[in-house]
């Protein structure tokens, strides 16, 4: 990122006990990350991005209503992950919104959550603790402080950070998918999906303290996988990269209708501000989130006053090296 302040994830140990990556003879510690996820196409690329990169270690994926109901992402999760050949920690969290009833995107994802490619459904039991449970006790065993990546209703870590405060000092990010600060909305003229569906649990997120990086709509539009790009992954070959192009081909189907050259990988961004910061540009802003307005409600409205001393609460993704994406994307994809 080219102006993020904090940027203290990757951390260097001369040796030591911990698993990790060794490069250059350095054991560099993975990034301890929660996955929180809505499973959606953008949201299952998201995870094969993750769970590719030598940079993280997930400590576990959990589920939240959102793209369609909870349970069906849950199936699409265990789906994704069961075809990634993975089998982290999974957990079901909330149903519905904290205080709203569930808005879901059929229109955009399928009646399925995940149309497209056909996958077998895994038999899978899900970890008893609802999301918040399990990622309390990781958060707290955790040596190293946790990165959470929410990549759908912020619903989870809203009820997480209410009823265990606590965690939050031992959070080292959020890397979210949500919002827009000049792109407008994309579920109503003002607010992106993952807020409006939710937004009193963005505003205990984005007022929790914790650093928080946004990728909402001013970058994930400019994220797009065009045709070439699908085609890329697609030669590749086995069964995650023919999951990932077919993925990609029923996404374009919707944003085709919209204008959109490619498909917009939001969900991929929170995940790629983690492990490739630098091909971002970001402004650090003070960001508020509409809960009342009966045209507003989900806005993530940015204080854009150059005079203001509204302290910035959230590092804001405004652009991206495309280029660098796709190639980031289609490596992700060639590791399977
Ligand atoms: C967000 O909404 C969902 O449909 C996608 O999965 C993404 O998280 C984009 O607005
Ligand atoms: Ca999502």
């Amino acid at each position: 990122m080219t102006t993020c302040c904090t940027v203290s994830l990757i951390i260097i140990q001369a040796g030591g006990s911990i698993s990790g990556l060794t490069i250059f003879g350095v054991n560099m510690k993975k990034i301890p990350v929660i996955i929180d996820c809505d499973p959606g196409h953008d949201d299952a690329i998201a995870l094969v991005l993750a769970f590719a990169s030598e940079k993280l270690d997930v400590l576990a994926v959990t589920v939240a209503g959102g793209n369609q109901t909870l349970v069906k992402t849950l199936r699409n999760a265990k789906k994704v992950l069961y075809c990634m050949g993975k089998r982290p920690l999974l957990a079901a969290g909330a149903d519905k919104p904290m205080f709203r009833e569930l808005q879901i995107a059929p229109a955009v994802h399928g009646e399925s959550g995940l149309d497209g490619p056909s996958l077998p459904d895994p038999d899978w039991q899900e970890d008893p603790r609802p999301a918040w449970e399990l990622s309390r006790d990781l958060i707290m065993a955790s040596a190293e402080p946790v990165t959470l990546i929410p990549t759908g209703p912020l619903t989870n870590i809203g009820i997480l950070f209410t009823a265990y405060p606590e965690v939050k000092r031992k959070i080292a990010r959020i890397s979210l998918m949500g919002g827009s600060v000049m792109e407008g909305g994309n579920w109503s003229s003002a607010a992106e999906f993952n807020i409006i569906v939710d937004p009193e649990a963005a505003d205990i997120v984005f007022r929790s303290g914790v650093p928080i990086t946004m990728c909402g709509l001013d970058v994930t539009h400019k994220a797009q996988i065009l045709p070439e790009d699908a085609g890329a992954i697609r030669a590749l070959g086995g069964k995650v990269p023919l999951m990932v192009a077919g993925l990609i081909d029923f996404f374009y189907k919707y944003h085709a209708v919209q204008g959109f050259a490619g498909a917009p990988m939001h969900d991929p961004c929170a995940v790629a501000a983690v492990i490739a910061p630098e091909i971002f540009t970001t402004k650090d802003m003070h960001i508020d989130i509409e809960t009342k307005g009966e045209h507003t409600a989900g806005m993530t409205l940015a204080d854009l006053r150059f005079w203001t001393d509204a302290k910035p609460n959230a590092t804001v993704c405004l652009d991206i090296d495309r280029a660098a994406f796709a190639r980031l994307l289609i490596d992700a994809c060639g590791k399977y």
